[in-house]
């Protein structure tokens, strides 16, 4: 990969609704991203529920969008609640549907994720349920800094602006640090032509 080129990075939340405290965070590493990357978020909340009637009638219209876009992109960063301790069935259900395309969009795709809750552990599980399921689909995960926004509520103004200092500190490590790991997963496994 030319190192300068401007990465181009997939964002998806995982959650569904308007207010959501983890696209306000998706919206905050955008801003804190060096400006050598970009990234668009993508909406999820038109996939139907995966099904084997419906992938085998064709795809849906709206999973083959996504799939298409996260196949040209450089990367994929998610920002996602915790349900019941593991990944909410929206974001479970993109990884099902993009696991049976060909080719399978995950596969070798240079990740990131965070999370935000209300709790004390913002989302301290739902990153080990969302990794080892981005593992089985081959997905490249970083692994460190791990960014956990706990009591969410209180970090995000009325703006939806990321106000805590020590967390836009370490997201924006993080953001610094995904930059580097794309550069080095895309010179390793470049993306098909
Ligand atoms: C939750 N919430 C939650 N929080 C948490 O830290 N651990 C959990 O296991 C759960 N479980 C859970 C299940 C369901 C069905 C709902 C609706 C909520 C609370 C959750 O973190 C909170 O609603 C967040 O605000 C959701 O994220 P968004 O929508 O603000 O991004």
């Amino acid at each position: 990969m030319n190192a300068t080129k401007k990465l181009d990075v997939v964002g998806i939340c995982g959650s569904l609704r308007r207010g959501s405290l983890n696209r306000k965070a998706l919206r905050a590493a955008e801003e804190l991203m060096p400006p050598s990357m970009t990234m668009q978020a993508v909406e999820i909340g038109d996939l139907p529920m995966y099904n084997f009637d419906l992938h085998q009638a064709g795809f849906p219209a709206p999973v083959t969008r996504l799939c298409e876009r996260i196949k040209a992109a450089d990367a994929v960063l998610i920002a996602t609640p915790e349900h019941n301790g593991s990944m909410p069935a929206a974001l479970k259900n993109v990884i099902d549907w993009m696991s049976r395309f060909k080719p399978p969009p995950f596969v070798n795709m240079p990740c990131a994720v965070l999370s935000a809750s209300p709790g004390p552990l913002g989302g301290g599980r739902v990153q080990y349920d969302l990794r080892r399921s981005m593992s089985f689909v081959q997905a490249l995960i970083m692994l460190q800094p791990e960014v956990f926004i706990a009591y969410a509520p209180t970090k995000f103004d009325e703006n939806g602006r990321f106000t805590d200092e020590v967390g836009r500190q370490i997201l924006a490590q993080q953001m610094t640090a995904f930059d580097e790991w794309i550069r080095r997963i895309r010179s390793a496994f470049p993306a098909p032509a």
